[in-house]
């Protein structure tokens, strides 16, 4: 059951090892789901598609903002606690991504873009939460409830439920059948993300590097890290770290690249920028080595299914840090698993 840890030594761990499953369901409940076929007519009749969360769900809506963009559609990622910034219209859709469904700056951002008439669509953990009966159209993922603070299984049953909607709006065939396995088979390298984990667990500072559709998962790395290790931990665009994040690169200095294995060439020269200047290199890899020091190399045979390999890596690195580091994963300090206030 979800409230017991069953034989888990934190939920934490016990709510990724749930990932395979609980994606699944999500996934089975919206190829059931009879709304689907009307939300996608409207985001393919919006002028603008403005994605809002916050925390780990606006990782995945960055995600998903990207995998829209590189079709052509004008969609706008906006922090919830900085709706403030955009004027939306009738034209346009808003896709509100919040696994509780009740954070307040998600709450204000879908209540502000309602005033001037877009379209609200929810996609919650929570039946009925705040989010979703203040949205015209609702979806839902099926991860259960997480008790760890930190997101871990809701974040990849979100990827999942966004890949899904990505497909069907731009018409695009994807295995979705295949993606319990790809999920297990990334749970099989544990041991090697424990090793990355304990040993980053030592330092005072790491960069998570990625470019393209990793970067959202390096963002989400170093908000993971950073929660419940508290590790300071920050996340560049790979071929960004050079204006700037280069500078602090000395002899040991971690930084860790995500490669979802579209830009394997750029990304292992990034690799060879950090290794001259003395950066002690990782790489959370699919299908070709980065030549990092360190390495977890994942096989997908399906790259648009990487994301789903790299997702619970990121997560048990940070979670072996934080044990490492003597912190209980589950209830990181000064954090709340709902923010409910502005
Ligand atoms: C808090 C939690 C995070 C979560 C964020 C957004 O900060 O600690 O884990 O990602 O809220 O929560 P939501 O329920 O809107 O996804």
């Amino acid at each position: 059951s979800a409230a017991s840890k069953e034989g888990f030594e934190y939920y934490m761990l016990k709510e990724i090892y749930e990932t395979p499953e609980v994606v699944m369901d999500t996934l089975y409940g919206l190829k059931n789901d009879t709304n689907i076929d009307k939300i996608i007519d409207k985001i393919n009749s919006s002028k603008r598609i403005i994605v809002v969360a916050a925390g780990t769900s606006y990782h995945a809506g960055l995600y998903f903002s990207l995998l829209l963009q590189r079709n052509g559609y004008t969609t706008i990622p906006v922090v919830a606690s900085e709706y403030y910034n955009i004027k939306t219209g009738p034209d346009d859709s808003v896709i509100a991504i919040s696994q509780s469904g009740e954070t307040m700056d998600v709450i204000m951002a879908i209540r502000k873009f309602k005033e001037n008439n877009s379209s609200i669509i929810s996609l919650t953990n929570v039946i009925e939460s705040a989010i979703s009966r203040e949205s015209d159209f609702k979806i839902y993922t099926r991860a259960g409830p997480e008790i760890g603070v930190a997101a871990t299984k809701t974040f990849t049953t979100q990827i999942a439920a966004l890949t899904f909607i990505w497909s069907k709006i731009v018409d695009k065939k994807i295995n979705f059948e295949s993606i319990g396995d790809v999920i297990r088979s990334s749970l099989d390298k544990s041991g090697e993300a424990r090793r990355i984990g304990e040993e980053l667990a030592q330092k005072e500072n790491a960069y998570y590097l990625g470019r393209g559709i990793s970067l959202p998962l390096a963002m989400e790395g170093s908000l993971k890290i950073k929660e419940i290790a508290y590790l300071h931990a920050e996340a560049y665009p790979a071929g960004e770290s050079k204006h700037g994040p280069i500078a602090l690169i000395s002899n040991g200095f971690p930084v860790v690249f995500v490669n979802t294995g579209e830009f394997t060439e750029e990304l292992q020269s990034n690799v060879q920028e950090m290794k001259a200047r003395g950066a002690l290199t990782y790489g959370i890899s699919i299908n070709s080595t980065l030549n990092t020091h360190k390495e977890i190399l994942l096989k997908v045979s399906d790259e648009n299914l990487a994301v789903f390999a790299l997702s619970p890596i990121i997560q048990l690195i940070a979670y072996y840090a934080a044990l490492a580091r003597g912190n209980n994963p589950d209830r990181p300090r000064n954090l709340a698993k709902t923010v409910t206030v502005e």
